[in-house]
């Protein structure tokens, strides 16, 4: 859920994220954010209560400040992160202003929708007076997390989280927001999170044969091994060919196009969830990615993106929707709130 900040002082947007950082507090422990029944039911409830009974169901909120929090409005311009800004218009983007940008986000993951959806409702009314909503999905799934569990699948029905950021060494090296010269000190330990709402045109795809499906990711279908052989892990070899000359991995396959070895060695963790929103104005399914990103400079999915949207194969079957990028600082410690350091 995105939100539109409706005061221009500074004061309440720290308010509200130290409101936020008690409630998720609560939150992730399974209790409510406040009385459910006030006044023996004669008040409004400050916790509307359909996630009571739920338990905390492995819920995690994460919150993210986007570029409008370092406009004119606040006087925190000269706390700006050093690589947060809007994403430019890439090639094959299909934006709809509606579900575009954001100046504050959070995004609530749980083993039961019924806990996460509860988690940014009631955030979304503590926000009331400070923030409005802008734009909101609810995904389903399962992020990747890395060779320990199985590689979750997307709506084209392909494992999607194979090649991923999985090592601290990694996480280091392309998430965490650590390096001198990062920017902002508050951020420090923090991240950058890219969100692209991706709309599948499924009906197109499930008409595909599946050696084509397969040409367009680089990818065998049902164990996920590269077309250069071998299975789910083994490393692509984007070389290898078939005897006429041609690569057995297509050069605009997706995988050729996304992986670090064609980009200067730039990783970025992807942990993106499928999502629906029923039927489109034509009667088909309205479904897809909410392709969600984390990096410690944006720049690296917009190099990606640039690529992608230009010669990806996957663009027949895919358009980009929706686009946001925010920074997410690190957690707080106890006794601290979610970005506490960017008021000092
Ligand atoms: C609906 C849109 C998309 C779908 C269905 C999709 C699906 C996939 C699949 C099935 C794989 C292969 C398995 C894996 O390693 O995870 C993959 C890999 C990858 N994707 Fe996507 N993806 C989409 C959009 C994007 C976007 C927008 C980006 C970044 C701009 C991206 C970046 C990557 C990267 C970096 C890899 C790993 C490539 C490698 O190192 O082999 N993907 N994706």
């Amino acid at each position: 859920m995105t939100f539109d900040l409706s005061t221009s002082v500074a004061t309440d947007l720290q308010v509200l994220l130290a409101r936020w950082s008690a409630a998720i507090a609560q939150l992730q422990a399974g209790k409510t954010v406040g009385s459910v029944e006030p006044a023996h039911g004669n008040g409004v409830g400050a916790d509307t209560g359909e996630a009571l009974d739920l338990g905390p169901a492995s819920l995690t909120v994460t919150v993210g400040l986007g570029p409008g929090v370092f406009d004119e409005r606040f006087g925190l311009a000269d706390k700006r992160p050093a690589h947060l800004a809007a994403i430019p218009t890439l090639p094959s983007d299909n934006l709809d202003e509606q579900l575009t940008g954001g100046d504050l986000s959070l995004q609530a993951c749980a083993d039961d929708p019924q806990v996460a959806y509860h988690a940014v409702r009631d955030l979304a009314r503590m926000a009331r007076g400070t923030a409005t909503v802008r734009w909101t999905v609810l995904g389903f799934g399962r992020a990747s997390a890395g060779p320990s569990q199985s590689t979750p699948r997307n709506l084209m029905g392909f494992k999607d989280g194979t090649r991923n950021v999985t090592t601290d060494d990694e996480f280091d090296r392309f998430v965490w927001v650590d390096q001198p010269g990062d920017g902002a000190a508050w951020m420090r330990g923090g991240t950058y999170q890219v969100v692209r709402k991706i709309r599948m045109n499924l009906e197109t795809w499930d008409a595909d044969v599946v050696s084509d499906q397969q040409r367009v990711f680089g990818r065998t279908k049902i164990d996920g091994a590269p077309l250069s052989g071998g299975s789910e892990h083994t490393t692509p070899d984007f070389h290898a060919a078939h005897g006429d000359g041609t690569t057995k991995i297509d050069a605009r396959s997706h995988i050729a196009l996304a992986a670090h070895e064609a980009n200067g060695g730039v990783k970025i963790l992807r942990r993106g969830y499928n999502y629906t929103d029923g039927l489109n104005q034509y009667g088909q399914l309205d479904a897809g990615l909410l392709f969600a990103a984390y990096m410690n400079d944006p720049e690296h999915f917009e190099r990606l993106q640039r690529k992608l949207g230009a010669s990806d194969r996957l663009n027949e079957y895919v358009s980009h929707i929706g686009s946001a990028v925010f920074a997410v600082p690190p957690a707080p410690r106890k006794g601290s709130y979610i970005a506490e350091q960017l008021f000092r």
